[in-house]
């Protein structure tokens, strides 16, 4: 979704090039469109255009601003209203030139506004929602408001989601930030300079103090200060207490991978690491309120409902309880009516801003202000953070590759650890077998960092080979379901290859009728306990000259004997270790999906119309 950066300082710094160098690391975020405003003398400087940042610098040389300016906007636009053109682009300008905005969100009643400003006499260039912002302002300042009383009068007629930045030529020290629903965080370095950005890392190389801001509050930056104010109180300052980030701009750069994508897989060990050490209170107070719930519901989108299933049969195993995931996007239209009290609702989300899932989460809060929700983040402070009863931040660090990857694993980690906890509260299995699934969980990073070591080459060459084939897809029983249909998402979101991860079982009764001679298929194939009847799908597969390719643990021998190819995870033979096959599967199928992407020459860290963080519904 769109990125947002904004600096005012009193220093002698080049801003043009901090502005572009900050957008360019909001990239991943996802964006078909770029600008930034400069504040000079009184007047405005716009340079914006449709395309790639590096390309549209070559031209417009984004980062050469007036001498002595010292405020800039910068913005990446993933279009909403209005394909990604020049005039769509942000910054957006009012009649007058004098005042600029750059915006994350959609505002939902634009049109109205766009026909009431229109019947004023406003001209608009664009056929963006966020224009009728610089023009309402515009509207309320002839009233003899300030910017400030202005910037609020205009944003209570706006409905919707916004993070905001917002300028005026005539003001010279003074960016205002609001937000309602879209993340937006102010940096400090403390009387010198100030940021705002919709994520940490774009000001991460110049301060590690922040402030994040809240629904409804705004902030006035000068440079190196900050004043907060709530919307709805807009006369007396507000204060809020100053964070320092914990990780440094390293963990949000390349360090000598080729993508970033390629760097979060293998940091996936230590993610799961820092992970392990989440408090054993916090785990326990997750895992209290499941004991006692007549409903438990999981939800999530994307990779995060991927690992809702794999995490749920996990949890299921020792609570003893069934627990239904539902797509976040659907969960208000099946839970309509149904929705009891004394019911939990555990909600996945590595950025902790979707909106698809913020938006039943708060409608489930509302309809049954008993039902509790349980979250895990990877993301302090995010939106989902304000409307959870109990919080997990996943230790993953930042995750800067589009696809997620180590956050998938971690989430799943997470849940594994929550369910344990369930094992030792209900006392049900002996302490000594809980104490076995402990300890397989522990060597989780280990076979991890194992299979990376020495796999590449092959996933690499099996990559080559499936590249031949039109199409395949990935089998899988049990809870090795929710692995299949992670594969296939990397593959669909980075390779562009609609590969489906499918049911083995099911397959039977539709997909078997792809399969002619040499049609490969991928068997996901830890020996659990479904190990015997998908022994017999890669039978039916083979007998119709499918070609087998299996993901199985070393020791594995019947599914091998069946196998074209196999990729082999280092993992001992027992239930302790089957029950987190779907943490320790994974990263196979992410390298293969990565390995496709650079296959076709596609950039795995930038899919086309993927966002990073989804706040549009
Ligand atoms: C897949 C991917 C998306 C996200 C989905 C949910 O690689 O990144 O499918 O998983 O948009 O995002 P979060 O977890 O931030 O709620």
């Amino acid at each position: 979704m769109c990125g947002i950066f904004g600096i005012v300082t009193n220093q002698n710094i080049k801003i043009g090039k901090i502005a572009l160098e900050s957008i360019k690391r909001l990239e991943y975020r996802g964006y078909d469109s770029c600008g930034i405003v400069s504040q000079h003398n009184n007047s405005l400087f716009v340079k914006k255009d449709a395309g790639k940042i590096d390309e549209i610098n070559e031209y417009l040389k984004l980062d050469e601003f007036p001498n002595g300016s010292k405020l800039a906007l910068a913005h990446t636009r993933w279009a909403t209203h209005g394909p990604p053109t020049k005039i769509n682009s942000h910054p957006h300008l009012d009649c007058t030139d004098k005042i600029a905005v750059i915006h994350n969100g959609i505002l939902e009643n634009f049109l109205e506004l766009k026909e009431e400003l229109l019947s004023k006499g406003h001209i608009f260039k664009s056929e963006t929602d966020t224009e009728i912002i610089p023009h309402l302002i515009e509207e309320y300042l002839k009233q003899n408001k300030n910017l400030k009383e202005a910037i609020v009068s205009a944003i209570k007629r706006c409905e919707g989601a916004y993070g905001l930045a917002i300028c005026h030529a005539d003001y010279p020290n003074t960016i205002i930030a609001c937000r309602k629903e879209s993340p937006l965080i102010i940096g400090i370095d403390k009387g010198k300079t100030s940021y705002c950005a919709s994520d940490i890392p774009a000001f991460l190389p110049y301060t590690k103090y922040c402030y994040i801001l809240e629904d409804d509050e705004l902030a006035i930056l000068n440079a190196g200060s900050v004043e907060f104010f709530d919307i709805d109180n807009s006369d007396l300052p507000k204060q809020k207490k100053v964070q320092e980030i914990n990780w440094n701009i390293d963990a949000a750069e390349k360090g000598g991978y080729q993508h970033f994508m390629l760097k979060e897989i293998y940091e996936e060990p230590s993610a799961l690491r820092r992970t392990m050490k989440i408090s054993p209170d916090s785990i326990k107070d997750f895992a209290i309120p499941l004991l006692t719930a007549d409903h438990i519901y999981i939800t999530a989108a994307g990779t995060s409902f991927h690992a809702s299933l794999a995490g749920k049969f996990i949890i299921t195993k020792f609570l003893g309880k069934y627990i239904e995931a539902i797509e976040c996007s659907e969960f208000k239209t099946q839970l309509n009516n149904s929705l009891e009290e004394n019911s939990i609702i555990i909600a996945l989300s590595q950025s902790g801003e979707t909106i698809d899932l913020i938006e039943p989460i708060r409608w489930a809060k509302k309809y049954k202000p008993s039902i509790k929700i349980l979250s895990i983040t990877n993301i302090v402070g995010s939106s989902i953070t304000r409307y959870s009863d109990k919080v997990l931040v996943t230790q993953a660090g930042p995750e800067i590759g589009v696809a997620a990857t180590k956050t998938f694993v971690t989430q799943i980690l997470t849940l594994a650890l929550v369910a344990l906890e369930i094992a030792k509260l209900k006392n049900k299995d002996s302490q000594e077998e809980i104490q076995k699934y402990y300890e397989a969980l522990q060597s989780v990073p280990d076979i991890i960092e194992n299979f990376l070591e020495k796999n590449a080459d092959l996933i690499k060459y099996i990559v080559s080979d499936l590249e031949k084939n039109l199409n395949f897809f990935f089998l899988a029983r049990g809870a090795s379901i929710a692995t299949a249909k992670e594969g296939g998402l990397k593959l669909k979101e980075v390779a562009c290859r609609f590969i489906e991860g499918y049911s083995a079982a099911h397959a039977k009764h539709g997909p078997i009728s792809l399969v002619r001679d040499g049609y490969p298929i991928i068997f996901i194939a830890p020996p659990d306990e479904t190990y015997e009847r998908l022994l017999g799908n890669v039978m039916e597969f083979k007998a119709r000259g499918g070609k087998i390719i299996s993901l199985v643990i070393e020791s594995d021998e019947k599914i091998t004997n069946l196998s074209d190819i196999t990729i082999r995870i280092p993992q001992p033979r027992d239930k302790y270790h089957n029950l987190f096959s779907s943490i320790t599967f994974i990263p196979a199928l992410q390298l293969l999906a990565y390995f496709a992407a650079l296959e076709h020459n596609l950039d795995p860290d930038k899919p086309l119309n993927l966002a990073k963080t989804v706040t549009v519904h």
